[in-house]
């Protein structure tokens, strides 16, 4: 199967292209190498690739010549720096998002798997003791800046407790990313009706391993902690360290993403259904930061009590659908996971570089 991997230079989607390929399929890539994630080095794709943005339409219909399925990775990610970054969040995913699936509908390829997240969940799922299930609103700055930092029950403000999400919980974003991430989810939906496409949804976790990018706005937690304990200082914990999640290894997200290729074809035209993908087992932030410490050999974490609004305090949701549906197992289990991790080059990681032109493509095909 030949499988378009936009995004596929980044840390996520280079694990797919390195997956696909050992799996005998043929991944071709396009990436536009945001500086936002690769820094003024970027490394090439180990595929041929196209230096490309997803908005540029004409670039992508020359990538989608002779593909079979798209693996759709390109994004900006993260929380960003503040809000001014909010029209780049919009263009890069959405926008993008868009000018891929119009090109698709036009090239007649059908199927695509979507980089989705478990964001667009917000808060997740809690339950109160008197009240069963509740959905607490955004913490209020004033309750963060004075280290109150769980989220109370609505009606009584007892302590709730976190529990896992499953997909159909109610949508909720609580930041500009979280709200492009779901707005992808339904741009895809919209177009596998009209085209009678086929999309699978992945709404990953946190996502760790090998290649992940240093430290910017825009990484995940893992990778800071991991900058941190690479210049020889301390990871800084924000809040109280007690934030639950779901760190899943990235090998174990690009196999989640090359069944949901392969099993793209057995299902029903026109639908769009999306699978959490975790490893099924949370961990506070906390304990990650200590296991990255121990594991590296650096200085302990330290809690610091600073908080970022957009955040939420617990989000871990059930994989169950795509373990029974799709066969998935994740493999990488936490300490393993973690000690190669703080032993492993974060990016830039030179490749060679197997940059092609559209027409080159074509004709490799
Ligand atoms: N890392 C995680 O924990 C995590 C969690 C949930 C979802 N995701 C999703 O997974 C996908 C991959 O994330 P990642 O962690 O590998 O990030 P990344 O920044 O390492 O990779 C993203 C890649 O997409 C490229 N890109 C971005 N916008 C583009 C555009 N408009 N045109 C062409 N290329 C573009 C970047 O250059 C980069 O190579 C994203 O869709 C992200 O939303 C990641
Ligand atoms: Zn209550």
């Amino acid at each position: 199967m030949r499988v378009l991997v936009t995004g596929g230079a980044g840390f996520i989607g280079s694990h797919i292209v390195a997956a696909l390929s050992a799996r005998g399929h043929e991944p071709v890539v396009l990436d536009a190498l945001l500086p936002s994630a690769h820094g003024a080095a970027p490394t090439p794709p180990a595929a041929p690739w196209i230096h490309a943005d997803v908005r540029d339409a004409d670039a992508v219909a020359g990538a989608l010549r002779g593909v079979d399925a798209v693996c759709h990775q390109a994004a900006m990610v993260g929380l960003g720096k503040d809000f001014a970054d909010a029209p780049g969040y919009v263009a890069c995913n959405d926008l993008g998002t868009a000018t891929l699936l119009a090109a698709m509908a036009e090239a007649g390829v059908r199927h695509l798997v979507l980089a989705g997240s478990m964001v667009v969940y917000g808060e997740g799922r809690y339950d109160c003791g008197r009240h069963g299930r509740v959905a607490p609103g955004p913490r209020a700055a004033a309750d963060l800046a004075a280290g109150r930092f769980e989220p109370l029950c609505p009606s009584c403000g007892e302590r709730l407790a976190p529990g896992l999400v499953g997909e159909d919980a109610p949508a909720d974003p609580r930041n500009v990313y979280a709200a492009t991430k779901l707005a992808q989810e339904h741009l895809a939906a919209a177009w596998a009706r009209a085209v009678d496409g086929r999309v699978v949804g992945l709404r990953y976790h946190n996502v760790y391993g090998p290649g992940m990018p240093r430290d910017t706005p825009y990484a995940g937690v893992a990778s800071f902690f991991r900058s941190s304990l690479a210049r020889g200082q301390a990871p800084r914990v924000f809040e109280d360290g007690g934030q639950r999640r779901d760190f899943v290894h990235v090998r174990d997200v690009a196999a989640a993403n090359v069944l949901a290729l392969t099993a793209l074809a057995e299902r029903a035209p026109g639908g769009f259904r999306a699978f959490n993908t975790g490893s099924g087992t949370p961990h506070t932030i906390g304990e990650m930061a200590t296991a990255l410490a121990a594991a590296y050999g650096g200085p302990a974490p330290v809690v610091t009590g600073e908080y970022r609004l957009g955040d939420v305090r617990h989000i871990t949701a059930s994989s169950e659908r795509l373990r029974t549906e799709l066969g998935w197992r994740p493999e990488v289990e936490f300490a393993a996971g973690v000690a190669e991790f703080a032993r492993a080059a974060q990016r830039p990681v030179p490749v060679p570089d197997q940059r092609a032109t559209p027409a080159a493509l074509a004709a490799g095909k």
